[in-house]
């Protein structure tokens, strides 16, 4: 077909005359998609192996998730927090038992769930652990990514995400990720929380060194500081277990959660904690018009009865298991380097084979979807629902790209 019959290229250019150029995405238009697969304005097939960062660790349009929407869009949409709904109360006990913990809140996107973890950390530290006023700090890592408020972005190595973007939030202290003894060295009376990812997603699925999570726990318990685990990429199922954190037996002070538990329908993020930590906020001090909303509610209820069947954690530990045999399989061939846990892989490309953004867009003319993170790395992060031959037919698909 020539390009004035096919829609894409015009959606394309109409997309990027409308809108800030604040992403690169790929060039494909997608106009529907079920399971593992999505199809584009011109009907052709991809398979997602991105899965919206992993918001969509069950699929595009798992059934049990959109009938849970439809129902919930016939009866009630939205209240605001200013009432209690007939949705909120199962939601936040059958998360908080998932999570074990005592209490949960509600908020929207991945980085008001981490908003509200530093704020409630400070406030527990100022209320709680007795930090002089003003002074509270945060020991985060390098190579960090929790969102892109500006509090969150003061915090961040990367200059794309940080630079021109001043002036900066203070009380944050940066170590490097997976260096324990720096970790312990940057804490001082002042600290309130150590803030991490579990594994390091957007950095390329960087798994910190055997050790290291529970390491960082007991330092934590042992300075009387928190541990906040920000669990929005890597929890819900996506590396073969509910948290990245259980890998190593570890439990946080806080689990900050968000992307899967919107079962790609609708933004939903969570705060998970004990009461003495959570207990500290009083009404009035913290809040979001549509955190906690029925619609969110109705859907991320199921999404916690999904993974309390352990079914998702189950097929992405054994499936991660042919993907990683798959993609070691490739290096040496092309690939420098992979690192797996569950469905989750980060490849490192030859740089001298192609970037990663190349590699990505010869993988979409091959029918499959995925995205690079820095440079010639590549993260894929395919629905958990994906089957054995759909892995296998993604890994032949880079073994072809590779191949050139
Ligand atoms: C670990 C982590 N934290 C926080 C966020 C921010 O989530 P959101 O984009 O929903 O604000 C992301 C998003 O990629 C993430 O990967």
């Amino acid at each position: 077909m020539v390009d004035d019959i096919l829609r894409t290229p015009g959606a394309v250019r109409d997309a990027e005359r409308w809108t800030a150029h604040n992403y690169h995405p790929l060039p494909v238009v997608i106009s529907s998609a079920e399971g593992a697969w999505l199809t584009d304005v011109d009907g052709r097939r991809y398979l997602d192996c991105l899965a919206g960062y992993s918001a969509l660790n069950f699929g595009h349009r798992h059934p049990q998730l959109i009938a849970a929407a439809h129902a919930q869009l016939d009866r009630l949409t939205l209240t605001s927090r200013a009432f209690i709904h007939d949705q909120f109360a199962d939601f936040c006990r059958e998360l908080a038992e998932l999570c074990g913990k005592d209490l949960v809140l509600p908020m929207n996107t991945g980085a008001e769930a981490v908003e509200t973890g530093i704020k409630v950390a400070r406030k527990w530290g100022y209320q709680v652990k007795g930090v002089a006023p003003g002074q509270a700090n945060i020991v985060v890592a390098e190579g960090n990514f929790h969102g892109r408020t500006t509090t969150i972005v003061s915090f961040s190595t990367d200059e794309d995400a940080r630079a021109d973007f001043g002036p900066y939030t203070p009380g944050f202290t940066v170590v490097p990720y997976g260096d324990l003894d720096a970790l312990a060295a940057a804490i001082d009376e002042n600290t309130v929380a150590v803030l991490l990812e579990p594994i390091q997603g957007e950095q390329g699925v960087v798994v910190p060194p055997e050790g290291y999570l529970p390491g960082v726990r007991q330092v934590c318990t042992e300075r009387d500081v928190l541990f906040i685990a920000d669990e929005i990429q890597s929890g819900l199922g996506r590396t073969g277990a509910t948290f990245a954190c259980d890998h190593e037996g570890v439990v946080p002070d806080m689990y900050l959660l968000g992307k899967a538990l919107g079962g790609g329908i609708v933004p939903v993020s969570a705060v998970a904690a004990n009461a003495d930590v959570l207990g500290v906020l009083k009404p009035g001090q913290h809040g979001s018009t549509f955190g906690g909303n029925p619609l969110a509610c109705a859907v991320a209820v199921e999404v916690v009865r999904l993974l309390a069947t352990g079914e998702f954690q189950r097929r992405s530990a054994e499936l991660g298991e042919r993907l990683r045999a798959g993609l070691e399989g490739l290096v040496g061939k092309g690939l420098v380097a992979v690192r797996v846990r569950g469905l989750w892989a980060g490849l490192d490309i030859d740089p001298a084979l192609m970037s990663g953004r190349e590699a990505c867009e010869r993988l979409a003319a091959r029918g499959v979807l995925a995205k690079d993170t820095h440079g010639s790395t590549i993260r894929l992060a395919p629905p958990l629902v994906i089957t054995e031959e759909e892995i296998d037919l993604a890994v032949n698909a880079l073994a072809e790209v590779l191949a050139g």
